[in-house]
């Protein structure tokens, strides 16, 4: 059977599920049903790619070939295990998490994969998938084979990527988005608090991102922290005696930064 014609399950209808089932389906392939314990959730991504909504994991058929769950990583266990009575060991299952191991999934299904995709996904915001680089591991070499077959229809980028090495790679990812979206948002709070416009500061986070495409991040560094000029941080710090949770961090920070230069 080609991958072409394998009919695959969603389970989960959130920010992942919504996306990765919406692009499956705009690619051609024949999405069977979809779960969210919500069922206007899982009704609204289900009409949208022509899929049957469900809101029981034992409503979960043995029809489809690939098993995608895209659920909270505290629910891939809960969901493998259910999901393993209703359509027994042998088809593929894959979880879509960056830091949960294969191992939750690996103890129920012969066939368990990963198919991480490897970008910051929100339902209302439209996502480029020819971008996104999808990190895929899987114990048995046809599993991989078919899990990479599926992700080159979705992306270019297409990676084997051990349980460990994706682990480690969500770590990095926390710092470099997680981390950079919060201090966006630590910038917008104080602009906001003084009724300064935040969109004079969005050209520098796109020429920050732009820079570091040919260059290493460590050598675009810039700022009093990396210039070691002790007035402007002292200055900074007075100004943010009014916010000491965004002290705490703009120490922390400029500690980190220093120590990085003077490695
Ligand atoms: N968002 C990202 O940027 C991103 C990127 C790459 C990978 N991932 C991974 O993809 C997976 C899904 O992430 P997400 O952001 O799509 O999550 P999400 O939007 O918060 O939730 C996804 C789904 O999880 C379901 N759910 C939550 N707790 C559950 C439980 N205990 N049992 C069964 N279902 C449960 C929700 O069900 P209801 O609809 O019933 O509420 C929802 O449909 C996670 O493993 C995450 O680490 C996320």
């Amino acid at each position: 059977m080609s991958i072409r014609d394998k009919k695959i399950t969603i389970i989960g209808s959130g920010n992942v599920g919504f996306h990765l089932g919406k692009r499956l389906f705009e690619m051609g392939f024949s999405i069977y049903q979809v779960f969210s314990r919500n069922l206007d959730k899982a009704t609204r991504l289900a009409t949208a790619i022509d899929a049957h909504p469900i809101n029981q994991l034992n409503q979960i058929t043995d029809q489809s070939d690939i098993y995608i769950i895209a659920v909270k990583d505290v629910g891939i266990g809960r969901v493998a295990h259910v999901l393993s009575e209703s359509v027994g060991n042998q088809k593929i299952v894959v979880h879509t998490s960056g830091a949960t191991s294969s191992e939750l999934i690996s103890k129920y299904f012969d066939n368990y994969g990963v198919f991480y995709p490897l970008q910051t996904f929100s339902i209302e915001q439209e996502v480029d998938f020819e971008q996104i680089p999808f990190c895929i591991d899987a114990k048995s070499p046809e599993v991989k084979e078919t899990l990479l077959e599926l992700a080159n229809y979705l992306s270019p980028k297409v990676y084997r990527i051990s349980d460990r090495e994706r682990q480690i790679l969500h770590v990095a990812a926390v710092f470099v988005n997680n981390f950079t979206n919060h201090l966006y948002s630590v910038g917008e709070d104080i602009l906001e608090k003084e009724k300064i416009n935040f969109d004079i500061l969005k050209p520098l986070i796109f020429e920050t991102a732009r820079k570091i495409e040919n260059q290493r991040a460590e050598d675009m560094q810039t700022g009093p922290a990396k210039r070691g000029d002790t007035d402007t941080i002292s200055q900074h710090m007075e100004y943010l005696d009014k916010h000491p949770e965004y002290q705490k961090l703009y120490k922390t920070l400029t500690e980190s930064i220093s120590k990085h230069k003077a490695k």
